[in-house]
């Protein structure tokens, strides 16, 4: 039985920010049980639900030294789903009312946390053969173990995969305050291993130090090799490139499920969508305040609200998308206040036509991936994406930018040939994204049929996790 053991800030049922928490909380689930044994670790935040808090079992405690003092680490255990979640426990670092907070806090919060991961090992009747690292707070994990945690037999035989989610945040700081807080010794902090460009970077850290490296897309991992994608880590990532691969995520076919689905209005399936999927729409229609109308074409956007996601573009044309009277927007999202207003204030010219609804909500935004025809999702970059998975899964055509993993999921239609899943455009401009929104409302209003039956191929394809776990298996393997 192989062991691995998943690091990572976030993960559903618990907490969640995004798809890393989709990531996290639904992958371990799709590997073959009888031969890989994978566990997840994720800080125990004062903000996890009580029902879930409740139900956590103690293990141990100890205190292990950091930042200039002995710190309390508790540990926590929970059976969820066939799987076995440990929590690290320090109600300093872990009681804000959300998981992230300041930056300067969060790099103190997770290098601690890095920390206490492979402090807490000997102590769990669970040896790992692997650490699987995700995103920059866990990229310490691999510097310590190949360093100060490398002196104790314990250690050596575990193997490091950082997983990069976005090379945009990289957890950046002053090395003189890094080095202080993490106890890391000088000889790190070199332009080969921690420094970035003057500061320490956590996650060229956990790119340097982890046996191997994976993204969420094979596309990403190109671009990512570019200055343009590259975040200053290019030269880096082209340097591990022979350990160095993309596996596309995938999403939980259990949770986002039209047939059987108890947050959305009306179920659906692939051979009566054409008769029950419309049902959704009118009635999300009418909860948003949306001018009920079967026939108008309605494009959802649930998203966090950053530059990363294409909101600039929206914001250059939404009024001329809105002149007339054929479309109608559902936006959920929360993230920047610019965006934020931007969308509150078109909602507030064009009532009836666009619902801003700025909040976090689970019911929601399953309900605007069953009842929108069209998903909008135009992103600068866009590492995976998950959103145009989950539209794909409800029937509702993605219209997208072609980057990243938007590109590898999403089959642009072809009207010559009767293929595609969705509508896309190449270059980051609005006109272009405006004219791919128009070319799917000509599909929409005139070639109904062909409209179907691409929502019927959308229904169809599989972006399951089996495919990918099989891969992340191998990789396990091959380590
Ligand atoms: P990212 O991780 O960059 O935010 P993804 O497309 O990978 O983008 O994943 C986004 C996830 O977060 C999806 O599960 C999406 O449904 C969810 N999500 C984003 N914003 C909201 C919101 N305001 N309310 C509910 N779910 C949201
Ligand atoms: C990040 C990326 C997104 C990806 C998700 C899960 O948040 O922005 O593209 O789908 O991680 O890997």
């Amino acid at each position: 039985m192989k062991k691995i053991l998943f690091a990572a800030s976030e993960c559903v049922p618990f907490v969640k920010t995004g798809g890393l928490a989709d990531v996290v909380g639904s992958l371990p689930q799709y590997f073959d049980k009888e031969q890989y044994d994978v566990r997840v670790v994720i800080p125990k935040y004062l903000c996890i639900p009580d029902k879930y808090r409740s139900q956590m079992e103690y293990v141990n405690h100890f205190y292990m030294y950091f930042n200039g003092r002995n710190r309390y680490v508790g540990v926590l255990k929970l059976e969820y789903a066939g799987i076995t979640y440990y929590f690290v426990d320090n109600e300093e670092y872990y009681s804000g009312p959300t998981p992230y907070s300041d930056h300067f806090y969060d790099l103190e919060k997770f290098s601690f946390f890095s920390k206490a991961v492979l402090s807490i090992l000997p102590s769990l009747d669970f040896h790992p053969d692997i650490i699987h690292c995700h995103d920059w707070h866990t990229g310490l994990i691999p510097v310590y173990l190949k360093n100060e945690f490398a002196a104790d037999p314990f250690y050596p035989s575990i193997k490091a995969i950082m997983t990069i989610h976005n090379l945009r945040f990289q957890g950046t700081w002053n090395i003189e305050d890094i080095k202080h807080m993490t106890g890391l010794p000088d000889y790190l902090f070199t332009p080969d291993k921690l420094e970035a460009y003057k500061d320490a970077n956590f996650l060229k850290g956990g790119i340097v130090y982890a046996d191997y490296v994976t993204t969420v897309s094979e596309t990403y991992v190109e671009e990512i090799k570019t200055p343009f994608f590259g975040e200053k880590l290019d030269k880096l990532l082209w340097a591990r490139s022979n350990c160095f691969c993309g596996i596309l995520n995938g999403i939980d076919y259990r949770e986002y499920d039209p047939a059987n689905d108890d947050k959305i209005y009306q179920k659906f399936d692939t051979k009566n969508f054409r008769k029950e999927k419309v049902k959704n729409k009118i009635a999300l229609q009418s909860e948003l305040g949306l001018e009920v109308s079967a026939k108008t074409m309605l494009i959802g956007i649930v998203s966090r609200m950053t530059d990363q996601k294409g909101f600039d573009l929206i914001e250059r044309v939404m009024e001329e998308m809105l002149c007339s009277d054929s479309i109608q927007f559902a936006v959920l999202g929360t993230g920047d206040w610019h965006y934020e207003e931007m969308f509150r204030r078109f909602a507030a010219h064009f009532p009836g036509k666009i619902s801003a609804n700025i909040c976090y909500s689970e019911q929601l935004s399953h309900r605007i991936y069953a009842g929108s025809d069209a998903f909008l999702m135009p992103s600068l970059f866009e590492p995976c994406g998950l959103s145009q998975l989950m539209a794909l899964r409800y029937g509702t055509l993605p219209i997208v930018r072609e980057t990243g993993g938007l590109k590898d999921t999403v089959e642009p239609y072809n009207e010559f040939a009767n293929t595609g899943t969705g509508f896309s455009f190449a270059n980051y401009n609005a006109h272009e994204m405006m004219a791919s929104v128009r070319y799917a409302e000509q599909v929409y209003y005139d070639g109904k049929r062909r409209w179907n039956q691409m929502v019927e191929r959308a229904m169809k394809k599989d972006f399951s996790w089996e495919t990918s776990a099989k891969k992340y298996e191998t990789l396990y393997d091959s380590l």
